[in-house]
């Protein structure tokens, strides 16, 4: 009940990031519903990399990156690595590169900013790089997304329009009929939150760089076959087909009503419990995307050594590892655990702190440390 209160509390604090509204005020009047544009969200906000430093993400294999161009009237997107960006003087070209937070720390600490918000449903820190014109055309987007400007200047038109029909034919979703209904100019600090479906469309006025805090929301198709391939693992049927009172058939190619019914009563045994989905949803949302490898460590220490420094240190997250929980289950990069009460305790702020002191490690026990010691040395975490 201690911890409820608190955290009632803490999100009716009004937050700059929100423009002074409450996680609570925003929740309830903008989240999924209307656009909210907050002038200095992040007062006297600067870039975390420079632009150089983005243009060297966008090269790397593991990192997702593309560049979008509209020369001579043309939309055309190149997907990365991208290593040949076009000169900053060219006018109507952006670089996209997605997943920032998974490679830099202070792009980390930037959307852990936004942890009012589950987890489950944060997915990265896209950063663009746009010169004098450039932009990705109108469009909408499936997920709810805050727009940070970092740099320079960008004229955003927003519009809620229900004709969501793009044009056909393009490298990338362009609103056929885009109908702004506001426009305005975001300065460096100032941010503009859009719930899904909502049509917008963002120039660079000059070069500009725009952090894109980005949300997920998996379609129900993608979670059914998903969650269908999950299962896969999980069911058990034992026994085989069997038919000891099979007749002779005059219509050898005809499947009988008998056969179906006895695999219909079979199939019929696959059942599944909140348990077995929220098990599924958990592997699911902390399973690390394709591009993402992990960085273990050259010269590890033993287990023993680890265990040692673990407990006069303390531990981190790596910026790569997702890690969620659910009751006594806690996940980790697409991997399950049932934990016992104590050990939950300390895993599960492990997941919401994403790192662990010293002390709270004084009285871990061996399984949990031992498990410790595998993450680390898979790359999963670090010692700090
Ligand atoms: C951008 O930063 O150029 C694109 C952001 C968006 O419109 O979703
Ligand atoms: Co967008």
């Amino acid at each position: 009940m201690q911890a409820y209160n608190t955290d009632m509390k803490k999100n009716s604090i009004p937050l700059p990031l929100l423009g002074g509204l409450s996680p609570d005020q925003f929740f309830s009047e903008y989240w999924h519903k209307k656009p909210l544009v907050i002038r200095q969200a992040i007062p006297g906000f600067s870039p975390l990399l420079t632009s150089e430093e983005l243009f060297e993400l966008a090269g790397l294999d593991d990192v997702e990156s593309r560049l979008i161009t509209f020369f001579k009237e043309r939309w055309e997107m190149k997907n990365g690595p991208i290593n040949k960006i076009p000169v900053k003087e060219k006018k109507d070209w952006t670089l996209l590169v997605q997943g920032v937070n998974l490679h830099d720390e202070a792009a980390d600490d930037l959307l852990r900013q936004f942890s009012f918000i589950p987890d489950a449903r944060l997915d990265d820190l896209m950063i663009s790089y746009a010169a004098d014109g450039g932009g990705v055309g109108p469009h909408f987007d499936s997920y709810d997304v805050f727009l940070l400007q970092a740099h320079g200047q960008r004229q955003w038109k927003i519009g809620a329009q229900t004709d969501l029909s793009l044009v056909e034919g393009m490298p990338l979703k362009i609103l056929k009929n885009f109908t702004p209904e506001q426009e305005f100019i975001l300065e460096p600090g100032d941010m503009l939150y859009l719930p899904p479906q909502y049509a917008h469309d963002g120039v660079a006025i000059g070069e500009c760089m725009t952090y894109s805090i980005g949300f997920r929301a998996p379609s129900f198709q993608e979670l059914g076959e998903s969650f269908l391939s999950f299962m896969t693992d999980t069911i058990e049927l034992p026994g085989r087909y069997a038919d000891p009172e099979l007749k002779p058939t005059a219509n050898p190619a005809e499947i009988s009503d008998d056969m179906v019914d006895k695999i219909a009563e079979q199939i019929a045994k696959i059942t599944f419990s909140p348990e077995d989905i929220a098990i599924f949803i958990g592997e699911y949302l902390s399973e690390p995307k394709a591009s993402v490898y992990f960085d273990s460590p050259e010269k590890p220490l033993s287990p023993k050594r680890f265990g040692q420094s673990a407990q006069k240190r303390g531990i981190k997250l790596s910026l790569k590892s997702s890690m969620l929980y659910k009751g006594k289950h806690v996940f980790i990069n697409g991997e399950s655990f049932a934990v016992g009460q104590e050990d939950a305790k300390l895993l599960t702020k492990l997941a919401d702190e994403r790192c662990l002191s010293g002390e709270d490690l004084a009285e871990t026990t061996p399984d949990v440390l031992e498990a410790f010691c595998l993450w680390y040395e898979d790359g999963w975490l670090q010692l700090r």
